[in-house]
């Protein structure tokens, strides 16, 4: 049997690679393929590679075409001085994102590469070079590091730590259910630790969503991205990006919609609260058939608390995801270590403190709006809006009230006191 290599380009043998890369079919496969074209040139009948692959059904033309388009964008960024690429991780809707090994140090790295139309666009590339820096400045177990950023035969690159694992997001599509409230936790904790860093040094995140979170196998939230992130005092960047709604619909908050200039950590609460919602139901928060429809509900809708979609939730969890996800960011949590400190507590089977408050007081708030609305001398109506407002909104409380141990032992003695009067009365008869 001839040498394949022999007859295959070096085109195709990188063609080949990725294919069986891709699993459109096995190295064996290829291989054959490989064999059948060097036995054709023999008997002097040239045929190429891909129209092997494409008459033995291991790929359509319409793949063909996005592998050939693949494989060239490898070879160019094959020229990455000091990096050997080895294979794509993914695409977003910036960038590209590579697994490549670097050289100097013999250690394995993610490469993510502005495609060339973007690389053209210098707000694009501003935007790209911060994203670099802002993420050089944090050095935090669950956020991925940033080791470089440059720029190579006019792609512009930044390269990081390398996470071996999966996405949040693919984890949920991948399941197809909800995380367990237990492990949503453990993951949304660590990415709340991440985001107090990231907030203590200035920097707000501005893309928290599942896409952005990658678990390593030993179960170590990364939180990856720092794309959009800015400093918070950057007036510049902000008075740019005002009027434009970057993020994803689903996870962004109401004031990123409104193009707001004074956008602050507690837009990266909201998303966070959107995330855990989207983990612990398995619904992203607000659902919609367009981009600009999802947003309409986050400025407007009212939210569906969590655990009446998923009614195995505490209410604990639900408290948090629902103050984390305020429309208005000032009764959201007044800093990123309150809403730890309430995860925290839940994960230790506490109830959390500072949600808790800010739940009784947004049900106080509508019940004051409930009684300003109604005529003020009519007093009966006024107390009944209020029973009416109590039962509806603070159904929860009350339930958690009846969950309270000191209220269960007053209950408990209360009952007890009854069944012996009624005992004595009965003896006294
Ligand atoms: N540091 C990394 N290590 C390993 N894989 C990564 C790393 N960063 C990104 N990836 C992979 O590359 C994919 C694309 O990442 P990218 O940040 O470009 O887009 P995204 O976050 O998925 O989507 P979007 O464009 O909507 O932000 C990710 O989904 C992930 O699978
Ligand atoms: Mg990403």
């Amino acid at each position: 049997m001839s040498n394949p290599a022999n007859v295959a380009s070096k085109s195709e043998t990188m063609l080949g690679r990725y294919i069986v890369e891709q699993g459109f079919c096995t190295q064996e496969e290829l291989g054959d393929c490989l064999s059948l074209q060097a036995e054709l040139e023999r008997q002097e009948s040239h045929r190429s590679l891909t129209d092997i692959l494409v008459a033995n059904g291991y790929v359509t033309q319409t793949q063909l075409s996005r592998v050939k388009a693949a494989v060239e964008e490898q070879k160019t960024f094959q020229q990455i001085p000091g990096y050997q690429i080895m294979s794509k991780l993914g695409a977003g809707a910036m960038a590209t994102v590579f697994k490549a090994r670097q050289l100097s140090l013999d250690r394995i790295v993610a490469i993510k590469v502005l495609p060339k139309r973007m690389s053209e666009n210098k707000e694009f590339v501003d935007r790209f070079y911060m994203e670099g820096k802002a993420a050089a400045k944090l050095n935090h177990p669950n956020i991925v590091a940033a080791y470089d950023v440059g720029e190579a035969g006019g792609y512009h690159y930044f390269v990081m730590e390398y996470v071996a694992g999966k996405t949040v997001y693919d984890h949920l599509v991948d399941s197809g259910k909800p995380y367990p409230e237990k492990q949503a936790l453990d993951i949304i904790l660590q990415v709340c630790r991440a985001l107090v860093h990231a907030h203590l040094n200035g920097l707000i995140h501005r893309d928290v969503k599942p896409k952005n979170i990658m678990m390593t196998p030993e179960g170590i939230a990364k939180l990856a991205d720092m794309g959009l992130a800015r400093e918070a005092d950057d007036k510049v960047a902000a008075a740019a990006e005002a009027g434009k709604a970057y993020g994803t619909p689903y996870y962004i908050s109401p004031e990123q919609i409104r193009g707001q200039l004074n956008i602050d950590f507690r837009a990266d609460i909201y998303s966070l609260g959107a995330t855990m919602y989207h983990m612990v139901t398995g619904r992203v928060p607000f659902e919609a058939p367009s981009p600009a429809a999802v947003m309409h509900k986050h400025l407007k809708e009212e939210l569906l608390p969590p655990d009446h979609v998923n009614t195995n939730l505490s209410a604990g969890i639900s408290e948090i995801i629902e103050v984390a996800m305020a429309k208005d960011p000032a009764k959201r949590y007044s800093s990123t270590s309150d809403m730890l400190s309430d995860l925290e507590s839940v994960a230790h089977g506490d109830p959390p403190k500072l949600a808790r408050r800010a739940y009784d007081l947004t049900t106080l708030a509508k019940i004051e709006k409930a009684a300003a609305d109604s005529n003020p001398t009519d007093q009966v109506d006024l107390v009944q809006a209020e029973e009416e407002q109590t039962i509806d909104l603070g159904s929860r409380t009350m339930i958690q009230k009846f969950k309270d141990p000191l209220v269960l032992m007053l209950l408990g003695c209360l009952i007890f006191a009854i069944v012996i009067i009624v005992l004595l009365e009965m003896k006294g008869h």
